[in-house]
């Protein structure tokens, strides 16, 4: 309870536009930046620096942010995942390094049976499949930032975004990946409501809170598979803000909610520390950070047990819903395969090591 109020009614933050120091040289990456928290951020950003991208799908709102803060835009809509090499072959034409990814684009409450283009479920393919795709396809940049020796250390990171949810709502002991594949009936047995794996039966509300604990499984997954590397991996619950984030909710729900909401630039904060701040470092691979930009106070043991891997002594459910570490491996959802040839050979990370074992895959949402 206290650290769901302390989430509540954060203290001041201490990383702002204000004492932000010069960015530029710096590249830095947001999706959803076209609005809400990541717009604010995009602002802040730019305001300091001279490179941000910002990804959305929808060019024409792209455009009117890029008229606001004249930086540019990568159009790619995360609920296609055939959408993404390509803008990312868009960026890496443009640019050799990347040294902040902010995956913050998500969506919330979706209705009931909203799919993505590839036929999953849309808030497990828009908050994970997605930002786990365009992560992997972005490593190469990232991890040349991090190993050019101009690159102080720890200032390499992707910034993943979770939520009050993650607390408040995601199962006990975390989500595990099996629970994302079809209930095993015998052929042809059970109607297809019965047919559907534990993810599938929940409501919106708990989907969309197990999707931002895949954000943060990404995160300790993530800083296993590239730490060495030098890329820092951290998650981050923005807060509580006012953004069209609340779309699909109720209007009175949202009504009511409203005098509880603070400006989205107070999000971009929690960002910005998340992916900017000199305090956090080795120790903070895998970290959880809370409003206006600190550590987590008081994590969840079962949850953290989660993220651990099974060589840490956890329950190696982050690595499992990952994919494990060395990605040489491709991802399955529903009955594809996604990423054999979208993702970068191994080889082409600089520093992996590509002799290790190839990992469990992201068990599929439908058989
Ligand atoms: N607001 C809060 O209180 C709160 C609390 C906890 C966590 N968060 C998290 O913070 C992040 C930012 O949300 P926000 O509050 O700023 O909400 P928002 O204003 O709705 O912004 C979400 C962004 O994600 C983008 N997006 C959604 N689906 C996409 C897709 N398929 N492809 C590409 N971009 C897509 C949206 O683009 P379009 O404009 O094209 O839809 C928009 O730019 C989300 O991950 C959310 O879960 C927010
Ligand atoms: C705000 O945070 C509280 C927990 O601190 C949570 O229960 C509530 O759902 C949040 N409200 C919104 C609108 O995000
Ligand atoms: C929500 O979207 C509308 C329409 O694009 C935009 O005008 C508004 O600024 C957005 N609100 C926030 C808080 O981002
Ligand atoms: C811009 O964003 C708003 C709010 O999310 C949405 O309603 C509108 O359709 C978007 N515009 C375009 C051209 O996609
Ligand atoms: C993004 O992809 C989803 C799933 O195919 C689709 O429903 C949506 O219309 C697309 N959005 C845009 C702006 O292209
Ligand atoms: C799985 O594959 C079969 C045959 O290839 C196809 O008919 C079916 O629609 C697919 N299911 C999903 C959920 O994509
Ligand atoms: C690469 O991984 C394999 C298998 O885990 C291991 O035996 C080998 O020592 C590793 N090589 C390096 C250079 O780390």
């Amino acid at each position: 309870m206290g650290t769901t109020w302390s989430q509540m009614w954060p203290p001041t933050p201490t990383l702002t536009e204000k004492n932000l120091p010069s960015q530029t040289g710096k590249v830095f990456l947001i999706t959803g930046g076209a609005s809400g928290i990541g717009l604010a951020l995009a602002h802040i950003l730019y305001a300091a620096g001279d490179r941000v991208y910002i990804v959305g799908r929808s060019e024409a709102n792209g455009s009117t942010a890029i008229s606001s803060i004249q930086d540019a835009f990568l159009n790619l809509n995360l609920s296609d995942l055939s959408t993404i090499a390509p803008a990312v072959a868009a960026f890496q034409a443009k640019e050799n390094h990347l040294h902040v990814l902010f995956n913050n684009a998500g969506v919330s409450l979706a209705p009931l049976g909203s799919t993505s283009a590839q036929s999953e479920e849309l808030m497990m393919a828009t908050n994970c499949l997605g930002p786990y795709l365009l992560t992997q396809l972005l490593l190469p940049s990232l991890v040349t930032a991090a190993q050019d020796p101009a690159t102080p250390p720890h200032s390499v990171r992707v910034v993943w975004t979770s939520s009050i949810a993650v607390d408040t709502q995601a199962p006990v002991g975390g989500l595990d990946p099996a629970d994302l594949a079809p209930a095993p009936t015998p052929a042809g047995a059970g109607s297809e409501e019965q047919q559907l794996g534990w993810y599938l039966k929940q409501s919106q509300q708990i989907k969309y809170a197990v999707s931002k604990l895949g954000n943060w499984y990404h995160a300790a997954a993530l800083a296993r598979q590239v730490g060495k590397q030098g890329v820092l991996s951290v998650t981050q619950n923005p807060g509580n803000l006012t953004t069209n984030l609340t779309q699909h909710m109720p209007r009175l729900v949202v009504l009511t909610v409203r005098p509880l909401l603070y400006e989205s630039r107070y999000g971009a904060y929690t960002a910005l520390w998340a992916g900017l701040s000199g305090e956090l470092g080795e120790g903070d691979q895998g970290a959880y950070v809370v409003p206006w930009g600190r550590r987590h106070p008081q994590l969840r043991g079962n949850l953290v047990e989660a993220c651990k891997s099974v060589e840490e002594g956890g329950k190696g459910r982050a690595d499992g819903f990952a994919g494990g570490r060395s990605k040489r491996d491709v991802f399955a959802a529903g009955n594809k395969t996604y990423s054999v040839s979208q993702l970068p050979p191994n080889d082409r990370i600089p520093g992996i090591n590509n002799s290790e074992p190839t990992p469990t895959s992201l068990k599929s949402l439908r058989s």
